[in-house]
């Protein structure tokens, strides 16, 4: 059996076994979704959403790109985030880092990698605004730029266009900085969360 239809078959156990514990389940998603959550990660196949805040389909709206990069330029993160605030009215935005990021490790590195090297212009930015990190041993100074790249993209996130006019017409809505651990599995709050310009404004003094 070749390695796809390992896949196919698998898929079918999955929906059976959803089918068996809740036989409404599918019938219930296929009118709306109404996540309360969008989440903003890196594209790392270690950190899977849904599985490590344990929802289901149908419970968190998910976008997810190589370092968890906010562009203010990137239209396909911008129709998500402007769907997500827009039209499903989420209450949280999540931007979820991780330690170890590949993408992170290869701006210290400092080695050209070709066209990537474009989108990762981000953290060589946050890097670059970070030097004292250099004092560090290699692995803490690795995780340390992980945690001021998700601080600098909740920063963008809510610089945003969607962000600001979502705050102007007083619509509730939070976002949020977290930190995952593929090493033992656990997410940890930056403490960076953002319900208001205001909150945004004292990320910049306490930063
Ligand atoms: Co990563």
């Amino acid at each position: 059996m070749s390695d796809l239809n390992k896949l196919i078959e698998a898929n079918r156990a999955w929906a059976a076994r959803v089918t068996a514990s809740d036989p409404e389940f599918f019938t219930r998603l296929l009118g709306q979704q109404r996540p309360h959550y969008l989440w903003i990660g890196c594209s790392d196949s270690r950190v899977p959403a849904n599985q490590i805040v344990g929802l289901l389909p149908g419970e968190i709206f998910v976008h997810r790109n190589v370092g968890n990069l906010v562009h203010q330029t990137d239209l396909n993160f911008l129709a998500v985030l402007q769907y997500a605030v827009e039209v499903l009215h989420v209450d949280h935005v999540i931007v979820c880092g991780h330690y170890g990021c590949g993408a992170v490790q290869s701006v210290l590195d400092g080695q050209p990698l070709g066209l990537i090297d474009n989108w990762l212009r981000n953290i060589e930015t946050v890097y670059r605004q970070h030097r004292d990190i250099d004092a560090l041993p290699a692995d803490q100074r690795l995780n340390a730029l992980c945690e001021h790249n998700v601080r600098a993209q909740v920063r963008a996130v809510c610089d945003s266009t969607v962000m600001r006019a979502a705050w102007a017409r007083g619509q509730e809505v939070t976002v949020h900085g977290w930190i995952y651990g593929i090493a033992d599995g656990l997410v940890n709050d930056l403490g960076v969360s953002c319900a208001s310009p205001a909150d945004r404004a004292r990320l910049d003094a306490a930063d």
